[in-house]
């Protein structure tokens, strides 16, 4: 049922081809939601990918600007409810091809999923609105039936603030290393 991430040796060397589109890039930090008072090092974070393996990122927070990665957004041919466009959240980590942000599916049953950003388009339905960054699992679904329940920053494996999302059918306390935050652009 969930979009599963496609990424092969053949959609890197497709995409390889893709010039980036770079007129107007932004750099995604993130905004600690309200009634978390005591989570404020989670309030103004800078996405950054930390490497993982070839062609492969795990999407992480650092709390300079300067190390935020510069993300742009590439339309798809799918169309929200609003009649804009949904878009690959695609990154210019500096050379030819472009990475893409991906929520990856480890496990069907968790309440969070860790969120990647590898080489290629990522996935297809991300858009924005007034909160930020928003994703959903499937476009085909309207927007008040979304199973994507928001970002989460967790203290977690790279000993920095890591990014996941958040399912909407679970409703479970964060644990205290996570705070809930919206994922706000800042154009550069
Ligand atoms: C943006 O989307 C177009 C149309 O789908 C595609 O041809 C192009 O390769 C994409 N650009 C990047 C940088 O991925
Ligand atoms: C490049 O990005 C801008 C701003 O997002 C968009 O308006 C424009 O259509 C894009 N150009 C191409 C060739 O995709
Ligand atoms: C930015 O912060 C990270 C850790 O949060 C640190 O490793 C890195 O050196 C810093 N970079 C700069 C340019 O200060
Ligand atoms: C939309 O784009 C995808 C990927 O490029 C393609 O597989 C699909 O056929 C396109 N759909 C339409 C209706 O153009
Ligand atoms: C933005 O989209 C998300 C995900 O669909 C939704 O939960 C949220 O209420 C929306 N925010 C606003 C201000 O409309």
């Amino acid at each position: 049922m969930h979009l599963r991430t496609i990424f092969s040796v053949f959609g890197l060397a497709v995409t390889a081809l893709a010039s980036l589109n770079t007129s107007r890039e932004y750099q995604l930090h993130t905004q600690l939601k309200p009634g978390q008072g005591t989570k404020k090092k989670f309030d103004n974070l800078w996405l950054v990918a930390s490497h993982t393996g070839a062609g492969l990122n795990d999407a992480v927070l650092y709390t300079n600007q300067s190390s935020g990665i510069k993300g742009f957004m590439n339309a798809t041919n799918i169309t929200q409810p609003n009649g804009q466009p949904y878009f690959n959240q695609l990154f210019d980590l500096g050379g030819s091809f472009p990475w893409g942000l991906i929520i990856a599916d480890v496990n069907f049953y968790s309440a969070w999923e860790p969120v990647r950003i590898n080489a290629g388009d990522g996935q297809p339905s991300f858009f924005f609105n007034s909160s930020g960054l928003q994703w959903t699992e499937n476009p085909s679904v309207p927007a008040d039936q979304n199973a994507f329940g928001g970002w989460l920053v967790c203290d977690w494996w790279h000993g920095v603030p890591q990014l996941f999302a958040k399912w909407s059918y679970y409703h479970y306390e964060n644990p205290s290393s996570c705070a809930d935050v919206n994922l706000l652009p800042i154009y550069i």
